[in-house]
C-alpha cells in the first residue's frame, strides 16, 4: 500500500485491500509495541490534535502511538486556540500545515476536516465528526479479525441509533470487508438511502450483505457480532433524551439478545457506554427516566461475550497503523 501523504476521512476512500493492510499493520505494530521493537520512519515529526469534542480513547490514542513513533503530539482544545471563533479552517489548515506532518480532527460536520484536508498540505486523520468515525472501525475490524480469524462472511447486528457516525461507519466498513450487515432499529434511525445505494455497491463487489429491520428478535437471531452505540451523541440536544428512549429502549442490546445469536457472539461497543449508574449522565437519566441502563444492560457488558476493552485498546494500535502508512519514510516489512 502506498499511501504516504494521503489523508483518512472515512473508509469510503479506501479499497478492501488497503483496509486490509491497515489491519495488517495494525497486527504488525501491536505485535512490536508488545516485544518492544522500535519501529522507525516517523521520528522526529510532529502532529496536532484539534478535538472540537471531547474524547478519552481517541485523543489517547493518537497521543501514545505518536509518541511510540518518536513524533510529537500537540493537542488544541478549541476553547483555548482560534479556531472556528477567530480563525476560519482554512487559515487554520494553511498555518498547522507549516508546522506540523499531519494533523487529527474530531468536531461537527464531515464538510469541516475535508476542508482542512483540502488546504492542510499534509495528511488530515478524522477522528469523529458527525457523520463517520473511520478510525473507530479500524479497531472493530481488527478485534472482529483476531477473534473470529476472518471479516468474510461474519454476520454483524448494530442496534440503536444506525443513521449517525458509528452506525454509518459499520455499514461500510462491513459492506467493504464482505461481513452481512444488520442494522435493527426502527425505521427513522436507519442510515440515510443515499449511503445505503454507495453501500449496496460496495456489498455487491465483496460479497456482503445488507437488512435492515426493526424486528428484534429477527435482528439478532444468529449474529456473531452485536453491536451498539449511545443513543445519543456528543453535540446532540439534552432535550432529544426522552424521545430516544422511548424510541431505542426496544433495542437494547440484553442477554435476550445474546442468548439468541451465534453461540460464540461477541459484543461490541465503542464506548463511552452508559451500561450502569457510574456516571453524571447516567444517574441523570436515571432520576428523571427511572431507566438504570441504556443501550446495553450491564449484564451484557460485563459478560463473557463482551469485547469492548480489546477493541479500546485496538483504536491505538489502528490509529497507529493509519499515521505510519500516512508519514512513514521507510516502507514497513509487509509491504
Ligand atoms: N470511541 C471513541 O471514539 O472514544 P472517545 O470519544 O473516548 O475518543
Ligand atoms: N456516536 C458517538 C460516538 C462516540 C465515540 C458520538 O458521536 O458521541
Amino acid at each position: 500500500m502506498n499511501i504516504k501523504g494521503k489523508s483518512f476521512l472515512t473508509l469510503k476512500d479506501f479499497t478492501p485491500k488497503q483496509i486490509a493492510e491497515f489491519l495488517d499493520l495494525a497486527d504488525w505494530l501491536r505485535d512490536c509495541k508488545r516485544k518492544r521493537v522500535r519501529v522507525r520512519g516517523c521520528e522526529g515529526k510532529n502532529i496536532a490534535l484539534i478535538f472540537e469534542k471531547t474524547s478519552t480513547r481517541t485523543r489517547c490514542s493518537f497521543e501514545v502511538a505518536a509518541y511510540d513513533l518518536g513524533m510529537g503530539a500537540t493537542y488544541l482544545d478549541p476553547k483555548a486556540s482560534q479556531i472556528g471563533k477567530k480563525e476560519s479552517i482554512q487559515d487554520t489548515a494553511r498555518v498547522l500545515g507549516r508546522m506540523f506532518d499531519g494533523i487529527e480532527y474530531r468536531g461537527y460536520g464531515q464538510e469541516i476536516v475535508e476542508n482542512l484536508a483540502k488546504y492542510a498540505g499534509v495528511p488530515v486523520w478524522n477522528g469523529l465528526t458527525n457523520e463517520y468515525h473511520p478510525t473507530q472501525m479500524l479497531a472493530d475490524l481488527l478485534t472482529i479479525r483476531d477473534y473470529f480469524g476472518r471479516l468474510e462472511g461474519i454476520r454483524l447486528t448494530y442496534m440503536g441509533d444506525a443513521r449517525y457516525n458509528t452506525g454509518n461507519s459499520l455499514m461500510i466498513a462491513c459492506t467493504k470487508m464482505g461481513l452481512h450487515f444488520t442494522c435493527c432499529a426502527p425505521k427513522k434511525y436507519w442510515p440515510n438511502e443515499e449511503l445505503i445505494e454507495i453501500c449496496r455497491g460496495y456489498a455487491a463487489e465483496s460479497g456482503a450483505t445488507l437488512t435492515f429491520t426493526e424486528d428484534v428478535v429477527e435482528g439478532t437471531t444468529g449474529a456473531d457480532v452485536i453491536s451498539t452505540d449511545v443513543w445519543v451523541s456528543m453535540g446532540e440536544p439534552d432535550e432529544i433524551w426522552a424521545e430516544r428512549i422511548h424510541d431505542l429502549l426496544p433495542y437494547q442490546v440484553t442477554i435476550d439478545c445474546i442468548n439468541r445469536a451465534a453461540d460464540d457472539v461477541i459484543f461490541l461497543h465503542c464506548l463511552p457506554s452508559f451500561h450502569d449508574l457510574n456516571t453524571e449522565i447516567g444517574r441523570t437519566i436515571s432520576e428523571k427516566f427511572g431507566i438504570n441502563e441504556m443501550e446495553v444492560t450491564d449484564e451484557v457488558f460485563e459478560s463473557k461475550y463482551s469485547r469492548v476493552f480489546d477493541e479500546a485498546e485496538n483504536r491505538m494500535h489502528t490509529i497507529k497503523a493509519v499515521m505510519y502508512a500516512t508519514l512513514s519514510e521507510v516502507p514497513w516489512p509487509l509491504d
